[in-house]
């Protein structure tokens, strides 16, 4: 078998956990395709900066002749679609990078990779894996007594990343009914942990109750999600990618539903514990309830026992202990923090939060 894989986005923040994960525990040649968006940062990946294991290629998923020069130069067993637009306000204000990276980009990526694996040999052939990382957005927004998303919903969904997403999915099954591709999708739910770009809600609130700037909490703050740490994310990639059956797709999740308010409190009660205050008052007097986000689903929620009873897939981390690592990890980290918020996220940061009334 070949001794390589193409991971793309593999600078952002799962795609960094990844492929830090991927290196500790094997010796395959990880190709990192990522064209370094804002969320791109090459400093998620400074452990490896001198390791022969992990060759950095900056570059596009939609750019066909680039993809096409790696897979024949490296011959990977698999490619490990990560690269993504991935934040859902930035998809509300600008769609279009959206469209182009999270569709037409899956669509060129599986296109190179579909004329790379017609010609390998029979045996590589059946090897050969193209693992598309999803989302649970795809499937819209749950009401409160809804059973959790199964893999068989139905597609919803309601912004344009999500959208996107939805698109991209389908593309990646189309390539497998139609060219015979061997496809594998996950759809995970939201990630935490280290690296994680603070635009999203867990790192801006620790990254903001720090500066001693607001925490602000969209609408009523009781909209849900399912929790997952990054980590046990990128053990069930792992685990889809060495078993998963072709073709299929998997919930990945946590079990671990939570109101935006209530991990809101759960982060100011462990700062208030690790790095007090001066004046001794919680971080929760930072919070600030701010204008809703237009369309925000109400509740996400991820039936994980396909992947439980088919894979034996299992989350390592409760959210008790993920969500304490990873407040140490930015307690330790400020200079990670203080790097990536460079004068373009200030930018976006006056754009979100400027029209919002508290
Ligand atoms: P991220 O925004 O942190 O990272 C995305 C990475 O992709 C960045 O490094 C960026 O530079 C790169 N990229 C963007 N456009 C590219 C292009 N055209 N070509 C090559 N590289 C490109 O995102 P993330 O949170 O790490 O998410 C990774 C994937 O996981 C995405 O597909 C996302 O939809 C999915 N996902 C994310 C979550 C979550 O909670 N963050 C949950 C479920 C699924
Ligand atoms: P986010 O981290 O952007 O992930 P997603 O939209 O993909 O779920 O947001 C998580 C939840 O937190 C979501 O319901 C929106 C909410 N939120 C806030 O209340 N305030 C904020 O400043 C942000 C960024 C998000």
């Amino acid at each position: 078998m070949n001794k390589a894989i193409i991971v793309t986005g593999g600078a952002g923040f799962i795609g960094s956990n990844f492929v830090n994960e991927w290196l500790a525990q094997s010796d395959v040649q990880v190709i990192n395709l990522d064209c370094l968006t804002y969320a791109g940062n090459m400093e998620n990946l400074s452990a490896l900066k001198e390791d022969p294991r992990h060759v950095f290629v900056k570059g596009g998923i939609g750019d066909s002749a680039l993809v096409s020069r790696l897979l024949n130069q490296y011959q990977p067993y698999a490619v490990i679609n990560f690269a993504a637009e991935s934040h859902v306000d930035r998809s509300i204000h600008a769609p279009e990078d959206f469209i182009q990276t999270n569709i037409v980009g899956t669509f060129r990526l599986l296109e190179a990779a579909r004329i790379y694996w017609n010609g390998l040999s029979s045996e590589d052939k059946a090897n050969f894996r193209f693992l598309h990382v999803s989302t649970d957005e795809v499937y819209g927004s749950l009401k409160k007594d809804d059973p959790a998303f199964a893999e068989t919903n139905r597609y919803e969904p309601n912004s344009p990343y999500s959208a996107s997403k939805a698109a991209s999915d389908h593309l990646v099954r189309a390539y497998h009914h139609t060219y015979g591709l061997p496809v594998l999708t996950t759809n995970c739910s939201n990630n935490y942990g280290p690296y994680h770009f603070p635009e999203k809600l867990i790192p801006l609130i620790i990254a903001n109750a720090l500066a001693d700037k607001g925490l602000p909490v969209y609408g009523d703050g009781q909209q849900i999600r399912d929790w997952l740490y990054v980590a046990d994310h990128c053990s069930g990639i792992r685990c889809v990618l060495e078993a998963g059956r072709i073709g299929e797709t998997y919930n990945i999740g946590g079990w671990n539903e939570m109101a935006n308010i209530d991990i809101v409190h759960t982060v100011c009660a462990l700062l208030d514990e690790a790095r007090p205050r001066q004046d001794g008052k919680s971080y929760r007097e930072q919070i600030v309830f701010v204008t809703d986000r237009p369309g925000h689903d109400r509740r996400y929620a991820i039936d994980a026992s396909k992947i439980e009873k088919e894979l034996g897939w299992r989350p390592a981390e409760t959210f008790a202990t993920g969500i304490r690592k990873t407040v140490q990890w930015y307690l330790a980290n400020p200079e990670w923090v203080a790097n990536v918020q460079s004068g373009a996220y200030r930018d976006w940061v006056e754009t979100n939060y400027a029209g919002r009334n508290q």
